[in-house]
């Protein structure tokens, strides 16, 4: 993301950043986007209403375009991946409706959350269905690495999800507290996505542990841009609520730096602000107080350093790939470096 202390910015006003250009996989994303599409048809129609509706705008399709490429790096794409891609974004956008009701958002993708639209008793129950819906889809892969890495990467998932809910109105959490927040309800989504790519396209062992390393340093730098985002970003770019972090007192990454960092009474000044809850016109406040102390660009290095080491480890791989006569699987190795750079750079 741009950072917010830049000298001279030349982001467009409610231009958000290009997505990754996913060119070498663009045919297999579209058989994935109309496999979701499919496996989320409902004979009852207004249960086919809810289910469409999640998909209207789409997202970023960050989790699909991760296992196709990862596939794609470590061999071929065959029917299985596209089935994962599909049933990796169900399980992401049904984690993603059952958040908006923990933090009470009103915006998603451009839209109405379904909490908003419908109510909290509807969203949970269509979290439900989008998710069992992926362990159907993933079913026809009859693979139970598939199936188990799934399903301890669901149980992950909540696990973070409860950690954090856990730790609401706890301003005094640790590096390693938010890392185990964050490890479990972002990071094991995409590192779950990249290891069954590579696993389907046919590495194993080291090497696919290292794709699988890969998606969780980017998942944990992805999830520190997006709170440096709920802090300092641009609703309209973003296309969903933020603030809410603050406002539900979760405590996150450059809050954690601020208070290592600040005198004891700015810690306590501070502290005494978020006990309350900052409401969406305090945010402003205690977000230009974050930037001047240096917290928020202090997190971004963070994500750019996992960035960084991402990236070596796609060079070694990529490496080894041509030095074994892969050159097919090259350009999937250069679109996942530029997935891994646009997870810093994103506004979205
Ligand atoms: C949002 O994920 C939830 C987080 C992990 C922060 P994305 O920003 O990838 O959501 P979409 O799929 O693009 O809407
Ligand atoms: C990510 O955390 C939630 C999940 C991984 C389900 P956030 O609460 O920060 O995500 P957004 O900002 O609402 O998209
Ligand atoms: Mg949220
Ligand atoms: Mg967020």
């Amino acid at each position: 993301m741009t950072r917010p202390n830049a000298p001279e910015s030349n982001a467009t006003p409610n231009v958000p950043a290009p997505l990754p250009s996913y060119a070498p996989i663009a045919e297999e994303l579209n058989r994935a986007t109309e496999t979701l599409k499919d496996g989320l048809r409902h004979l009852d129609p207004q249960f086919d209403a809810y289910l469409q509706y999640s998909f209207k705008l789409g997202g970023k399709r960050l989790r699909p375009a991760l296992v196709l490429l990862c596939a794609k790096a470590a061999g071929q794409i065959g029917e299985k991946a596209i089935l994962v891609a599909a049933a990796m974004e169900m399980v992401h956008t049904g984690s993603l409706v059952h958040d908006d009701i923990l933090d009470g958002a009103t915006f998603r993708r451009q839209l109405e959350t379904v909490n908003a639209k419908w109510d909290s008793q509807r969203a949970v129950l269509i979290g439900d269905m989008l998710i069992t819906r992926a362990f159907d889809l993933i079913c026809d892969c009859d693979d139970s690495y598939v199936f188990r890495k799934l399903s301890r990467c669901c149980r992950a998932t909540v696990e973070g999800e409860l950690y954090q809910t856990e730790s609401i109105g706890n301003f005094h959490l640790t590096v390693d507290d938010y890392l185990r927040i964050v490890g479990g309800k972002t990071a094991s989504l995409l590192e779950c996505s990249a290891e069954l790519g590579a696993h389907l396209g046919g590495a194993r062992g080291a090497e696919r542990e290292a794709f699988g390393n890969v998606g969780r340093a980017l998942g944990v730098a992805f999830q520190i841009v997006d709170d440096a985002l709920d802090l300092v970003g641009d609703e309209k770019k973003v296309g969903k609520t933020l603030g809410t972090d603050l406002e539900n007192k979760k405590e996150t990454l450059p809050l954690i730096i601020f208070f290592q960092k600040a005198s004891e009474a700015e810690r306590s000044e501070l502290r005494r602000a978020l006990e309350n809850g900052v409401s969406a016109e305090k945010r402003a406040q205690v977000a230009a107080a974050l930037q001047k102390s240096g917290a928020i660009d202090a997190a971004l290095d963070e994500a750019e350093k996992l960035v960084d080491e991402s990236l070596a480890t796609l060079a070694e791989l990529r490496a080894r790939a041509e030095k074994a006569g892969r050159v097919e699987a090259l350009p999937a190795f250069d679109s996942l470096a530029e997935l891994a750079r646009f997870v810093v750079k994103r506004d979205r």
